[in-house]
């Protein structure tokens, strides 16, 4: 039995993080990890359909009255700077000073002048200013409360608030990376379903429409597939088991070449604060349309 309420989905997202055993929910570890890989960040997304059709779906919800934008733990500025081509103003904010170089970086090449960088931890940011839209894509993973980590975007949101993340499920070839080395690889954590939940557990009704990515591998022998698939560090015996189980869910095509494709769901989750009447009557603000 859990040892918390199991309607509290905020208690069940704390329990899940402290199970991590990759430390990423803790601010100094998921830090350093960005110290250490923010330069390969572009490289790993630049050949994910994920970061095209989020960026797409995030582009297309702007209209007419959406000037200004505040993109949550924005990174490089996947989304930060293809959307500052829509609006007026957009503030990039994030914690790791490594990924906001490389967003700065791209920022003076490309000469763009409404984007307002901040480094800072999410839950310190203080401003009296509210966002036409408040984005969080991949980013509210850590947080010392994620229930006040929610509500924040929430109060921050003027129009629309969009949060974009996984839903846990696992491609077969995780699942086989599980079955064979265990504990070696992570646990994915329906991410999204969490944050509706939580948004539920906060009285905010938000929507959620699921995204499908397709991720790509070829090689010219199962054993080359294994090898760009499998854990490092691995006996043979393992990986040859990894590629022999991994057969049925790849195919050939006429020139020899042997692919392996996964199709990978992601979450879209959005709020408009002018649709939201349980929220708008919970702060008793009654001059909109009447609720249902
Ligand atoms: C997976 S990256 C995603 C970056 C960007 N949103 C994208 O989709 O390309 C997560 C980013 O969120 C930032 N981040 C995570 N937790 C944060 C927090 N509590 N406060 C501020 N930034 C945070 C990290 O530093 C990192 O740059």
């Amino acid at each position: 039995m859990p040892d918390h309420d199991p309607l509290d989905f905020a208690a069940l997202w704390h329990s899940i993080a402290a199970q991590d055993s990759s430390g990423r929910h803790q601010a100094e570890s998921d830090l350093a990890f960005w110290e250490e890989n923010a330069q390969h960040f572009d490289q790993w997304h630049s050949d994910q359909e994920a970061t095209s059709r989020a960026v797409a779906a995030v582009s297309g919800l702007i209209t007419d009255d959406v000037w200004t934008v505040l993109d949550v733990g924005a990174g490089t500025g996947r989304f930060a700077l293809p959307l500052a081509q829509q609006v007026d103003q957009v503030t990039a904010l994030d914690a790791s000073p490594n990924m906001l170089k490389v967003l700065r970086r791209k920022v003076n090449e490309r000469g763009s002048k409404n984007i307002q960088i901040v480094q800072s931890e999410w839950a310190e940011f203080a401003t009296a200013q509210r966002f036409d839209l408040v984005l969080a894509a991949w980013s509210m993973y850590r947080q010392p409360d994620i229930m006040q980590g929610l509500r924040k975007l929430v109060d921050m949101t003027d129009k629309l608030l969009v949060i974009v993340d996984g839903d846990g499920y696992q491609t077969p070839d995780r699942r086989l990376r599980r079955e064979i080395w265990g504990g070696a690889t992570k646990q994915t954590v329906p991410r999204a379903v969490l944050y509706l939940a939580i948004l539920w557990q906060i009285g905010v009704r938000a929507n959620v429409q699921t995204l499908w990515e397709t991720r790509h591998t070829s090689g010219e022998s199962l054993h080359e597939l294994a090898a760009q698939l499998a854990p490092k560090d691995t006996t043979v015996a393992e990986r040859e088991q990894f590629a022999e189980r991994l057969a049925p869910f790849t195919n050939r095509d006429e020139d020899g070449t042997l692919h392996y494709q996964a199709q990978i769901p992601f979450s879209l989750i959005t709020w408009r604060r002018h649709e939201d009447h349980a929220f708008l009557r919970a702060k008793g603000v009654t001059s909109t349309s009447p609720a249902p």
